[in-house]
């Protein structure tokens, strides 16, 4: 029996409940399969661990998580440390060190689930966007000095490679291919922005040749917001950078109808190191520890760590039950306008497991 190693890292705020209840989702469908089993280490990193340590983990952290088959991650962010510190102390420390440099974001609207969108339900709204996840305006490059004086400069540098632009753009197409709809908007914003933004403009171009089966069209970011709220339906796989997509996945969060069911998953295509999957949402101190956390996002991007390790038919049933829960509105949490609590949405998606015999 194969068993995979997952780096179960919840850190902080409703990352802690989220997370416990995926691993009792993940460890129910490993038992229904009968095929594989999960073992889990926990690491106690984030801002906790700060407050102690002075560090969000401890300096051989990477390594003692580099050689897991996938990271599970909560959330990051402490209402009592800076938000700069927790993101770049944990959550980017291990996506760009170990090269998770597509991150995936499916969006649709679930059964059960309303939009706020009027006359728009399911169908109309099947997206995925990818976002680069290595470089851009997230590089880290820049400074600030003469700190507190008039004369004060401060600069975030945006940097762009071919390389990493190349293989985003590839990894988006290659994705558009395996929908039916074969269809790849690719988000730019080359009017204003004339160096990077026109490079990646000429790489989608030239990386479009290799994939003449798939339909793909151009989009200024600005437009994009437009087109998701006008014409949804017109989209189908979105790439974008690492701060237009980080816009564009919120906008699309909620258009689904919650934040609290958005998955993402931070992806090392070349299986050097390993991926990392999480829920969108954050750490929401403002309802953690009452239990009202909505589990789905993580359930959800538990389906992206099932597909990642090959396990498909689990993927498939954990979607199903995930569906057959939410398409039932006495189990939708605070976020959705309803009343359930973490613990029963988990039960129900975890009777929904047991007894699904497909
Ligand atoms: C996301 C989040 C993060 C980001 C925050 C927490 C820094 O908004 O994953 O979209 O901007 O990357
Ligand atoms: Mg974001």
């Amino acid at each position: 029996m194969k068993t995979y190693t997952i780096a179960a890292i919840p850190a902080d705020g409703i990352g802690v409940e989220v997370i416990a209840a995926g691993i009792e989702v993940l460890d129910a469908l490993a038992e229904k399969a009968g095929s594989f089993a999960f073992t889990f280490d926990h690491f106690d990193w984030g801002s906790d661990y700060y407050k102690a340590h002075g560090v969000m983990m401890p300096a051989d952290g990477r390594d003692r998580i580099r050689n897991h088959d996938a990271i599970f991650f909560g959330a990051v962010g402490a209402p009592d440390v800076p938000d700069h510190i927790t993101l770049w102390g944990l959550r980017l420390a291990i996506c760009q060190p170990f090269d998770q440099y597509a991150n995936v974001r499916p969006t649709r609207i679930l059964p059960g689930i309303t939009s706020p969108l009027r006359h728009v339900s399911g169908p109309e709204l099947d997206w995925v966007i990818v976002r680069e996840n290595s470089e851009g305006e997230y590089a880290g490059v820049g400074g600030r000095v003469h700190q507190g004086h008039p004369n004060e400069v401060a600069t975030d540098v945006s940097m762009m490679t071919r390389s990493g632009v190349d293989r985003i753009i590839r990894y988006a197409f290659h994705l558009a291919r395996s929908r039916p709809r074969k269809l790849l908007t690719v988000v730019t914003k080359s009017n204003a922005q004339r160096h990077a933004m026109v490079m990646w403009d000429e790489i989608a171009a030239e990386v479009a040749r290799d994939f003449p089966d798939v339909t793909w069209d151009k989009m200024l970011v600005d437009a994009m917001t437009m087109r998701m709220v006008m014409k949804p339906g017109t989209l189908d796989t979105i790439v974008a950078t690492n701060l237009h997509a980080d816009i564009l996945s919120d906008l699309a969060a909620a258009l689904a109808g919650s934040l609290g069911i958005a998955p993402t998953a931070n992806i090392n295509p070349e299986r050097t190191f390993p991926s990392m999957f999480e829920p969108i949402h954050g750490s929401a101190f403002d309802i953690a520890g009452k239990g009202i956390a909505n589990p789905v996002a993580t359930f959800w991007t538990a389906c992206q760590m099932l597909e990642h390790l090959g396990e498909k038919p689990a993927a498939d049933r954990l979607m199903r039950a995930v569906e057959r829960v939410t398409a039932d509105p006495t189990l939708h949490t605070p976020d959705l306008g309803g009343t359930a609590t973490t613990r029963q949405v988990t039960d129900a998606v975890l009777a929904a497991i047991r007894g699904d015999n497909t």
